[in-house]
């Protein structure tokens, strides 16, 4: 932690304005009263807010019970969230979902469609002999189906797992294979950038690889292109619905039942599938969406995250439906068929919160600094971004060109784990200063630890994030791996606090920087990627002897990973920018193609200590192009670092 020191320092600041102030749903005194309310009695602040925000089929007996790591909230609580989500919107003339596609179909839904649609493909899965706690596997891109999906899921107890539609089919296979689902959903396929892509054939390919576990693929007719149809797995989804309407009351779940299981990487090859419960995770995203989106009826959020991620559960589909407002969702690429395309979306569809991630708005900043002009924004109110820390000129353009520097950024700092935002502005009450995340909501009790177990209280010193107490959207554990859970979040403080894997400081005025990671994590578009799920994958490649994957700094991307890779001797003539480019490809192939290298460089061996670890300290300052720093003593080859730094 000795080299952790911030190098940023930002002194502009931004107060929210009247108007905003004068109609957001957190005032000065009601945020003041949160944070001592939970402060006095943090059970008493959990279980208020629980009995306000969810509609309990019967209510809870205790609030939060179990010792580290192993908590439980609102036991004997009965609940479903897709009622909360839909029952309790309907008969209220109100539009629920506003889908875009790419190529610009417009589809509004409103809560009574979205209900009676729900129903009705509840009642089809129902009929495929699923009972609840039976994982399905959802292998969809952002369309009103996927969210059908889900929610149908959630209304039978069916955990559902969302595999983002732009990984490969060997990734899709692993987590099959992984939570045993006995159930797939996709699509023929979908467009992106014009292009057709055929998610069933990825499906077919994971499936021929072998998951024992799948029973059927069910496929939606999206662009009805011709897949392969195997007639012992596949059925069509409209040929499963009913012919007539059908109502399926919703199955009455306890508090601590799994909602889903989202994979997320880790810093071994093995994705780790995070647990989230029902009655936990949905109150995290009820009130977050309330307290840092302002979220309200007449809203129409669009967050552009995939339903592939966790943004997309809590803020694109769980969160602002059980809020009872409109969202909108675009089924495309941000630069299709021009890089103005999310501000066409905007200014057509009113739409008045905008999430995104920082990566999204450093591309449209770079390929269209100025096109926002052309566009009356007006409609929107607030803006939001997650995934990385935003770089102040990007945050001030955001501010300017699309806020008309009228609208509060929430920089939201949170995790798949943590179920919903942990660090963020209140839009009504933050000062916020460009760059930061600023402070944890009412009842998140972060902390700063040195490696050796101490609070850091002194101003802008780095060390571990952690948050100090179980809150109720925490992940429950790692699917089928409770020592890995056990050893990746909680071995490092002896169980005494949740470790992030991000470091931080916090400024003279309490406001938190994020620093990075402490792990083998890289971050690029936003994206987590585990450097060793990487390296699995281009050394799985025949002629390759070893990879060590590490990131740089990149203009758009944030992070872009650069893989160092030596080959094996009978296939060193390979060291060439034609097989670079195959194994560039190869790992897309494995993995998706967020983990495409950026570059690769190739050597003869790569720097390793005498022991044998690689020193990936030193490829890291290679592939930033620093000066080789700290000690190079441990190092058994050390010229093998000419070399490498010769490719450069
Ligand atoms: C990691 C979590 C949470 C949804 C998107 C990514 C980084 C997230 C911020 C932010 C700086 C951020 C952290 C975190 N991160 N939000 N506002 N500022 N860094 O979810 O894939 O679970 O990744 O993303 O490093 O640990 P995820």
């Amino acid at each position: 932690m000795k080299n952790i020191e911030s190098k940023l320092k930002e002194s502009r600041s931004y107060k929210p304005n009247n108007t905003f102030v004068a109609q957001s749903n957190l005032t000065v005194n009601l945020l003041e009263q949160l944070h001592k309310s939970y402060k006095n009695d943090s059970d008493a602040f959990w279980g208020k807010l629980a009995r306000q925000n969810i509609d309990w089929i019967k209510d809870f007996k205790t609030i939060c019970s179990g010792e580290a790591p192993f908590y439980k909230w609102f036991e004997e609580g009965k609940l479903n969230v897709s009622e909360n989500c839909l029952d309790r919107y309907i008969n209220k003339n109100k539009l629920a979902i506003i889908h875009i596609s790419e190529d610009d179909k417009k589809k509004s839904i409103s809560y009574d469609d979205l209900y009676y649609l729900v129903n009705n493909f509840s009642y089809a899965l129902k009929q495929q002999g699923l009972i609840k706690g039976d994982r399905v596997i959802i292998y969809m891109p952002t369309t009103p189906e996927a969210i059908i999906a889900m929610l149908s899921c959630a209304r039978l107890g069916l955990i559902h797992s969302v595999v983002f539609a732009g990984f490969s089919s060997e990734s899709l296979q692993n987590r099959i294979n992984d939570c045993k689902a006995k159930i797939i959903i996709t699509v023929d396929g979908f467009k992106r950038n014009g292009k057709i892509i055929k998610a069933k054939e990825t499906v077919d390919q994971a499936l021929s690889m072998g998951c024992p576990s799948i029973r059927n693929c069910i496929v939606f007719k999206n662009l009805k292109n011709k897949i392969e149809f195997n007639k012992n797995i596949d059925i069509y989804w409209d040929e499963i619905l009913s012919s007539k309407q059908q109502i399926v009351k919703p199955e009455i779940m306890s508090s601590e039942d799994l909602l889903f299981i989202l994979y997320t990487s880790g810093s071994t090859g093995k994705p780790k599938g995070i647990m989230h419960t029902t009655a936990g995770y949905l109150l995290n995203s009820i009130i977050t969406n309330k307290w840092v989106f302002d979220l309200k009826e007449n809203d129409i959020f669009w967050c552009t995250a995939d339903i592939g991620w966790i943004t997309g559960h809590s803020y694109v589909v769980y969160g602002p439906l059980a809020t009872g407002s409109t969202i909108l969702i675009y089924d495309g690429a941000p630069t299709y068929p021009d890089v103005d395309r999310f501000w066409d979306i905007i200014e057509k569809n009113k739409v008045t919160v905008f999430y995104t991630a920082p990566t999204a708005i450093r591309t449209l900043m770079k390929l269209g600094e100025n096109l926002p002009d052309k566009y009356n924004l007006e409609s929107l109110r607030l803006l939001g971004t997650v995934g990385e820390p935003i770089n102040p000129k990007a945050w001030v353009w955001y501010h300017n060109k699309i806020g008309n520097s009228n609208c509060p950024i929430v920089d939201t700092w949170w995790q798949t784990e943590t179920g919903a935002n942990m660090i963020a502005p209140i839009p009504g009450v933050t000062k916020t200063v460009p760059g930061t995340c600023t402070h944890p909501l009412p009842g998140i009790d972060i902390g700063i630890i040195s490696d050796d177990g101490r609070e850091i209280t002194k101003a802008n010193q780095g060390g571990n994030l952690v948050i100090k107490k179980p809150w109720p959207s925490m992940l429950r554990g790692i699917w089928g791996d409770e020592t890995r859970y056990q050893k990746t979040y909680w071995k490092k403080f002896k169980n005494k606090y949740y470790v992030t894997g991000d470091t931080a400081r916090k400024d003279e005025d309490g406001n938190i920087w994020i620093m990075g990671r402490s792990d083998d994590v890289v971050n690029v578009s936003g994206h987590r990627l585990g450097t060793m799920e990487i390296e699995s994958s281009i050394v799985s490649h025949e002629y390759v002897a070893e990879a060590a994957v590490v990131s740089y700094k990149h203009e758009v991307k944030g992070e872009a990973i650069h893989a160092f890779v030596t080959l094996k001797n009978n296939y060193i003539d390979y060291m060439t920018p034609e097989f670079a480019e195959d194994l560039r490809y190869w790992v897309k192939d494995k993995i998706g193609s967020i983990a495409k290298p950026e570059r690769i460089s190739f050597s003869n061996a790569l720097p390793k200590t005498r022991s044998g670890k690689i020193m990936r300290r030193l490829l890291r300052n290679i592939a930033r192009g620093e000066n080789i720093s700290g000690d190079t003593s441990t190092l058994e080859n050390e010229n093998i670092l000419k070399q490498l730094q010769n490719i450069l």
